[in-house]
């Protein structure tokens, strides 16, 4: 299968509204096309900091902004898509094989990610021009 940006996309978690607070669930491979093997949380980002500048080999990926909020860019080395994520009910889906790059992160945000593996170096394209190469 090929991979490109068209697979990814904003999922609508679903959310229990209750006045003592709201409460929202993840379960994987119902509310997310891969099982969740790792959890990662990005958190104290410095304004002006970038995160990712990589890409995925194997690994799905769900990132939410349970706080604050920031941008990710996607790039498939053919097109691009910027999302702006504000809502911890909402994650975006990142398959393999994207280019991705975080940014404009407000102060205090925490950036939290679901991941289908366990870290792995091997699983990553950390030279844009090596991820480019690949995809043609
Ligand atoms: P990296 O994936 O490049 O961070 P980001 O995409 O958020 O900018 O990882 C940064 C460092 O942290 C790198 O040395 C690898 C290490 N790391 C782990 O050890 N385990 C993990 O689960 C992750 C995501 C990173």
């Amino acid at each position: 299968m090929t991979f490109n940006i068209e697979h990814c996309k904003i999922i609508d978690l679903p959310k229990i509204h209750d006045p003592r607070g709201n409460l929202t669930f993840v379960e994987g491979g119902n509310h997310i096309p891969f099982d969740i093997q790792r959890v990662y949380y990005l958190y104290d980002v410095p304004g002006g900091a970038e995160r990712g500048g990589h890409a995925h080999k194997w690994l799905h990926q769900l990132i939410i902004a349970m706080s604050g909020s920031f941008d990710v860019l996607l790039d498939d080395g053919k097109g691009k898509q910027r999302y702006h994520l504000n809502r911890s009910y909402n994650g975006l889906y990142v398959c393999p094989m994207i280019w991705r790059e975080l940014d404009n992160f407000s102060s205090g945000s925490v950036c939290m990610v679901l991941a289908s593996n366990r870290y792995d170096e091997n699983d990553y394209y950390r030279d844009y021009t090596q991820y480019v190469e690949t995809r043609r």
